[in-house]
């Protein structure tokens, strides 16, 4: 169908299921065990409900915001997702373009497909982009992919903490990986075994004895701004702010890794108030959540509830697998209005006015 009869995400997401080659739709949309979490993810927004306010003059509205400083035109990124290319013969370009076209900042993965430099060169000059960071157990690697980093104008290192293996996703294992996900990683010179998926192809490079005490390492080789991207309950929240880092990504990894570790948005509240009760500032160390956003009001939820904005993965990738750019910028468009529409009907005018009071969050808990 033409793109422009795509009126969600939900609607682009059932179109690539049907022209994706299987390969790809298994890897991108498979989750782990039973997917439990993953199907959670998604479902938690809806035990969400919203409590609006009449009568404002709403003909303005505005919800751009800033991300580590940088500014965005909605509080959203793009989260990192391995093997762009999977999906389309740009890969991740297709989201670079995008993301300069709608002013979104997008997070490199370290396992794209598409080289380090060839991303950063499709971007704009003062295009913003992040990158998310697997610790290699060979450290000299990582120590390279971060000082490449930051000398090449990345803003920020998001430090993917919830894969010290990853989990089965059987949809995955199931298909046989022929491709060669990331030359860098493939420097480490570890034989992979590419009989059971894309996932375990990749990622048998990845330090599982990461601990705390690497984040000091990961402090001394680098100004960039560190995140934990795979945080799952307050106390590493906490402990996050503690040991400097500059934010968390309350994340499970897109219901990829453990199944039955809680979404982010239902982990939001408990850990926006022990960083309070811990008397972290809030201007300095940002909270954001990933996992199942599909709608704006999915996001202004998040918002209301802390969060300084939200990752997106999967949507984004599987509008480029069905249509190439086009269909990331039409996503974009798509969150825009419907993000004017719910600022408007939930009766705020910017972002500051979506308050823990707009919504009704009693039933969110599951844990
Ligand atoms: C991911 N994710 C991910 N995260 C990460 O830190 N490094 C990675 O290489 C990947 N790769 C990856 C591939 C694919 C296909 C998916 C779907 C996800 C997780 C990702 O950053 C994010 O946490 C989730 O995708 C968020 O959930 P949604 O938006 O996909 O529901």
């Amino acid at each position: 169908p033409p793109l422009s009869e795509c009126l969600s995400l939900h609607d682009i997401e059932t179109v690539a299921r049907y022209v994706m080659a299987d390969k790809a739709w298994m890897y991108y949309s498979s989750g782990a065990d039973d997917e439990m979490t993953m199907r959670e993810n998604h479902n938690a927004y809806h035990r969400i409900w919203f409590r609006p306010r009449i009568l404002r003059d709403v003909t303005e509205v505005k919800f751009d915001t800033k991300i580590l400083g940088h500014s965005t035109q909605m509080p959203l990124y793009i989260t990192a997702t391995a093997l762009g290319k999977l999906g389309h013969p740009d890969g991740e370009l297709n989201l670079t373009r995008s993301a300069a076209k709608n002013g979104i900042i997008q997070m490199i993965p370290t396992l794209a497909s598409c080289s380090f430099d060839d991303i950063r060169g499709a971007a704009t000059p003062d295009q913003v982009q992040f990158l998310q960071l697997y610790v290699n157990k060979n450290r000299e690697v990582t120590e390279r992919i971060v000082r490449r980093a930051e000398k090449s104008g990345i803003k920020g290192l998001f430090v993917t903490v919830d894969a010290p293996q990853l989990g089965r996703r059987e949809k995955d294992m199931r298909m046989k990986f022929d491709d060669v996900g990331s030359k860098e990683q493939a420097e480490s010179g570890e034989n992979v075994d590419r009989s059971q998926g894309a996932a375990r192809a990749i990622s048998s490079f990845i330090d599982p004895s990461l601990n705390w005490n690497d984040l000091k390492w990961i402090f001394s080789i680098t100004k960039m701004p560190i995140i934990l991207k795979g945080v799952q309950c307050w106390q590493d929240a906490v402990m996050a702010a503690k040991s400097g880092c500059a934010g968390v990504v309350l994340s499970n990894h897109g219901g990829r890794q453990l199944d039955f570790a809680p979404s982010g948005i239902e982990i939001l509240p408990e850990v926006m108030a022990a960083l309070k009760h811990a008397n972290v500032d809030s201007s300095s160390f940002e909270v954001y959540v990933d996992g199942g956003v599909r709608r704006a009001s999915d996001i202004l939820k998040a918002v209301a509830l802390g969060a300084k904005a939200v990752g997106i993965g999967r949507p984004f990738i599987y509008a480029y697998s069905a249509y190439g750019e086009a269909g990331v910028n039409r996503a974009m468009d798509i969150l825009r209005d419907e993000f004017e529409m719910c600022m408007r009907l939930l009766g705020a005018r910017s972002l500051d006015e979506v308050t823990p009071e707009m919504v009704n969050a009693a039933n969110l808990t599951n844990v």
